[in-house]
């Protein structure tokens, strides 16, 4: 199963490099309602998930699912519009095709965003926030089963999964557009169900501060992989439990477009600085 997964990563790499001869310096997967974000580039090619061999295709409202080639300030960039998760029924090892697709295609960074919910109080809904660290719960990694060493070894060393230097950039780029930008760790659930309040509250006493569906296996693939990390997180709402009113995931997409003028001018500097 796994060693399909790397195949099928191979096989995606090649169907991109036999359409265009684009190759990206960077990678960056739009989480959800963050998908506008690929209209600042300058496109040279925008090639539908179905279009691509090896390619899972997503079906969540708010991922359109294309894979778009072009260039930002001068990167040369793949931007992944779109992510398939683990609750639609991929494994996690399917779930990161896209992602090894891109760092064989040559992306030597992976900018990661997503939506969360803030279980640490400091945390407002329309903040955007550096993923500092991550803890996956309840889902298996996205490397069990047989390693092929070609894309990294066994035992990958995951104590700076999130590029202390990247990091940096992004913080002393928040601070010139004044923008704020707290930092905390990140826990990835299985999902499609929001949390519990009773889980919340554990996660808390986990030390996390913010909770979602995904990122955490595409960042252990990538660091697998050797890529530099980087993880932005818009934050939509307050966890379960810790504002009284039920979660939705039309509040996720509200947010994500009111945060989506500020996620935009981040990005725009964090990326013109790799
Ligand atoms: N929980 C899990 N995933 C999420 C949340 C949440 O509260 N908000 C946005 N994605």
């Amino acid at each position: 199963m796994t060693s399909e997964a790397y195949a099928r990563a191979r096989a995606a790499c090649e169907a991109v490099k036999s359409r265009t001869d684009f190759r990206p310096r960077a990678a960056l997967v739009l989480g959800s309602g963050l998908g506008a974000f690929a209209d600042s580039l300058d496109v040279a090619d925008a090639i539908p998930y179905s279009e691509i061999d090896g390619f899972p295709t997503s079906s969540v409202p708010g991922h359109a699912g294309r894979l778009v080639l072009g260039t930002l300030g001068g990167v040369p960039l793949a931007v992944l519009q779109g992510r398939v998760h683990v609750y639609e029924g991929y494994s996690p090892s399917e779930a990161v095709i896209p992602v090894r697709a891109a760092g064989l295609l040559g992306a030597e960074t992976l900018i990661l965003t997503n939506a969360s919910g803030a279980i640490n109080p400091d945390f407002a809904a329309g903040d955007l926030a550096l993923i500092e660290d991550h803890i996956l719960h309840n889902v298996a990694s996205p490397l069990a089963g047989a390693n092929d060493d070609g894309f990294g070894t066994r035992f990958p060393d995951m104590s700076e999964t999130y590029s202390k230097k990247l990091r940096t950039l992004a913080r002393a780029a928040a601070a010139k557009l004044g923008l704020r930008l707290p930092g905390g760790v990140y826990i990835q659930t299985a999902g499609p169900q929001f949390e519990t309040p009773a889980e919340i509250r554990a996660f808390r006493t986990l030390g996390a501060d913010l909770v979602g569906m995904s990122t955490a296996i595409e960042a252990i693939a990538a660091r697998h992989m050797g890529l530099a990390v980087l993880g932005i997180s818009c934050v939509s709402n307050a966890a379960a439990g810790l504002s009284g009113a039920p979660l939705s995931h039309g509040e996720v997409q509200e947010a994500a477009n009111a945060a989506a003028g500020r996620f935009k001018a981040l990005l725009k500097a964090v990326i013109s600085e790799l």
